[in-house]
């Protein structure tokens, strides 16, 4: 029986660029909606951490006999007693001492979890936690970020080789101009709204877990290989989850001292971090130190492009902030030069967060942009222009799409940069002095392999299953008009689309700016498929599809995603404040799939952008080594007040690689605000301010 109606062609049934409110808000605004430490599970116990207090050292003894007794404690877990997990485990970056908790007697950073109390109640868990006696040896830390570190070495290249193109003394000598600046950008911490939770219970040889984390299917691998389970047996639920922004992209210590105390005690135990061990242990982004060279003539034209990046790394797990990566492919020169440094930090380790690489990288690369201009008084919207590449500039390879240009000019127009004074200075407005800045950027466009099943269901809907996480990105509602146009029928048809759960099969996470791409790939093959089966099957029907032998050569092509982001500052000449007054954004994601949530994604990125570029910084205390300011409301994030007129959208645009020409719109919002409200401040103020965040006593 065929069940479809006459469907147009997969992709054009009409779902897809419909603006659609998301399918879980009005579950999210009234309260039905579970996150992970909400979940109702029976029988219910409760972890509390106990953390170091000391920066570097060994824990000489644990007196946990008087807390074991206390009422309603179950356990108390520590490097003693705790399960063996297989030292080798990691993530992408290699093995991560990070997963290895409870381990040894070792205290490698402030925060680190030195012990679990399990009790009938959080408040028992804590209240014994609170008493329990540890005796620790103190050893000497080094926890602060310097460039000139003795042990600075350069960075793995998992990324592909840094660029080395041409030849930079011969272009520097040539050129008319040169500008050779540092640009410094502090340790930021994720800092999402919903913190670290997990509720982890064994059913036989089972393990089941509710965790928040940005991609089940790869946190269940994680955690199957650290505690050396057969994956088959590990189940992994992430629903809903507030907000990551690269801090649940791994296997968290919520979910793994959940694991151990579910073990020791029989019962299903729930860990919930304290908004204090966000910040301390679900890591940071590096601080960085870079100096970016530009040698161009006298028309603007780049001829030496030249960026070094060093950037703070943990003993404990080999990260790589790739800064440089936007300085390969942005801008046409004759000689491109990149290199990374890794400077070792006694600190909690250094991981993706916001862009990771992108977003510092474009506040050094876009700042030293403008000041090229400034030197040559050439408009830097112009500037740029003039240095688009016609192909990648360092590997030679085509763009896919780029619409780079596409997004400087209209954002231009819509902004009215026409009527800019490119000098500084020269808009006084009372106390205050306006100016106004850009920046271009681009993120990366790849995808992961991905399964996704589709049934045919008797009554004419179909049920879609995939282990994507929406982390509050609406991703569930752009995959359920991904799948309605994939099989060419109405969207109320589709009656259910299954995300977050381990054992829907392998999916990417909701990362890297691969989220949208992997899963819409899979979903998009599975649909093609049952609509190939279904005039002769009977129903209900399913389809599974993998996609790791379908993804095709993406590497024959440069492949990114493009903006041009405006600002407007009012800079106080009294109190030295800056306050942004107007941003713009204007984006080339692709194909756009839900213009509202996307757009709501691209602002959130932005409003991180701003909060970069004015508020955010990790400040460690120099004597303890710790981080002083480890809540909100010492580590300021842009609030309501902060957050101006903002205006974003997008050009049209298709990335022929990737079904339904998607993009991918996740770390492209954070990057370019920064530099761009940057470029604002010199412009109000004549001043180059090359250290972020823009904080007062800079600015005066
Ligand atoms: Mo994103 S910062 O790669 O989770």
């Amino acid at each position: 029986m065929n069940i479809l109606p006459p469907a147009p062609e997969p992709g054009h049934a009409g779902a897809i660029g419909v603006a659609r409110a998301r399918l879980e808000g009005p579950g999210k605004v009234t309260g039905a909606v579970r996150y992970a430490a909400d979940d109702p599970v029976q029988d219910l116990a409760f972890g509390y951490l106990v953390t170091a207090p000391i920066t570097r050292g060994r824990i000489r003894d644990i007196d946990a006999a008087t807390v074991r007794a206390m009422p309603g404690v179950l356990a108390v877990i520590d490097h003693t007693n705790a399960t063996r997990l297989n030292p080798e485990a990691g993530s992408y970056f290699g093995p991560d001492g990070n997963l290895q908790l409870l381990q040894s007697a070792e205290i490698p950073y402030a925060g680190w979890p030195v012990a679990v109390v399990v009790a009938d109640t959080w408040e028992q868990a804590r209240h014994a936690a609170t008493m329990l006696r540890i005796d620790y040896e103190e050893f000497t830390h080094d926890t602060a970020f310097r460039p000139d570190h003795p042990a600075a070495r350069p960075a793995l290249d998992l990324f592909g080789p840094e660029a080395a193109l041409g030849d930079l003394a011969t272009e520097f000598e040539a050129a008319s101009i040169v500008v050779d600046e540092r640009y410094h950008t502090p340790e930021e911490y994720c800092s999402a709204m919903e913190p670290h939770s997990a509720t982890a219970w064994w059913d036989g040889s089972d393990l089941h877990a509710v965790d928040t984390n940005q991609g089940p299917w790869i946190i269940a691998g994680a955690l199957s290989a650290l505690f050396e389970l057969d994956p088959a047996r590990v189940h992994i639920r992430a629903e809903h989850v507030g907000g990551g922004f690269g801090s649940k992209g791994l296997c968290g210590p919520q979910l793994i001292l959940a694991v151990m105390a579910a073990t020791v005690t029989s019962r299903p135990v729930r860990i919930t971090l304290t908004r204090n061990d966000v910040f301390l242990i679900t890591t940071m982004r590096p601080p960085t130190d870079q100096r970016v060279r530009i040698g161009a003539d006298a028309d603007g034209r780049f001829r030496a492009l030249h960026h070094e990046a060093a950037f703070a790394v943990s003993p404990l797990v080999e990260y790589i902030e790739g800064c440089t990566e936007l300085t390969k492919t942005l801008y046409a020169a004759r000689a491109i030069h990149t290199g990374l440094t890794v400077i070792p930090v006694d600190t909690v380790p250094p991981y993706s967060m916001r862009a990771p690489g992108a977003a510092p990288g474009s506040f050094a690369l876009e700042s030293a942009v403008d000041e090229v201009a400034e030197r040559l008084g050439i408009d830097p919207v112009e500037l740029r222009l003039r240095n688009e590449p016609a192909v990648g500039p360092v590997s030679g390879l085509p763009f896919s799409s780029r619409e780079s240009s596409t997004c400087l000019r209209e954002g231009a127009r819509r902004f009215g940069w026409d009527m800019r004074d490119h000098r500084p200075r020269r808009r006084p407005d009372g106390a205050l002095l306006i100016g106004t800045g850009v920046a271009t950027t681009s993120f990366s466009v790849g995808a992961f392999p991905s399964s996704a099943s589709i049934t045919a269901e008797s009554d004419g809907t179909f049920t879609v299953a995939i282990g994507a996480a929406d982390i509050g990105t609406g991703a569930r509602t752009a995959l359920t008009a991904v799948a309605a146009d994939a099989l060419g029928v109405d969207i109320g048809r589709i009656r259910a689309l299954r995300i977050a759960d381990s054992d829907l099969g392998a999916a990417w996470s909701a990362g890297g700016s691969r989220g949208t791409t992997s899963w819409t790939w899979a979903i998009t093959e599975a649909a093609t498929r049952l609509r190939a089966r279904l005039p002769a099957a009977a129903l209900p029907a399913t389809v599974t599809v993998d996609t790791a032998t379908l993804l095709g050569d993406l590497a024959a092509r440069e492949r990114h995603a493009y903006s041009a982001v405006f600002a407007e500052v009012a800079v106080d000449t009294a109190s030295g404040e800056a306050r942004v007054r107007r941003l713009l954004g204007m984006f080339a994601i692709g194909q756009v799939i839900n213009p509202l949530l996307a757009r709501s994604q691209v602002i959130g990125g932005m409003i991180g952008g701003l909060s970069m570029a004015l508020h955010e910084e990790g400040v460690r205390d120099r004597v303890t080594g710790r981080l002083v300011n480890a809540d909100f409301a010492g580590y300021h994030i842009a609030a309501h007040a902060d957050v101006p007129d903002i205006e974003a959208d997008f050009v049209p645009d298709y990335e022929p690689g990737i079904p339904l020409g998607v993009k991918g719109a996740g770390e492209i919002g954070n990057v370019g605000t920064a530099a761009a409200i940057a470029n604002a401040v010199w412009h109000a103020t004549g001043v180059r301010q090359r250290t972020l965040p823009l904080r007062l006593d800079r600015l005066l």
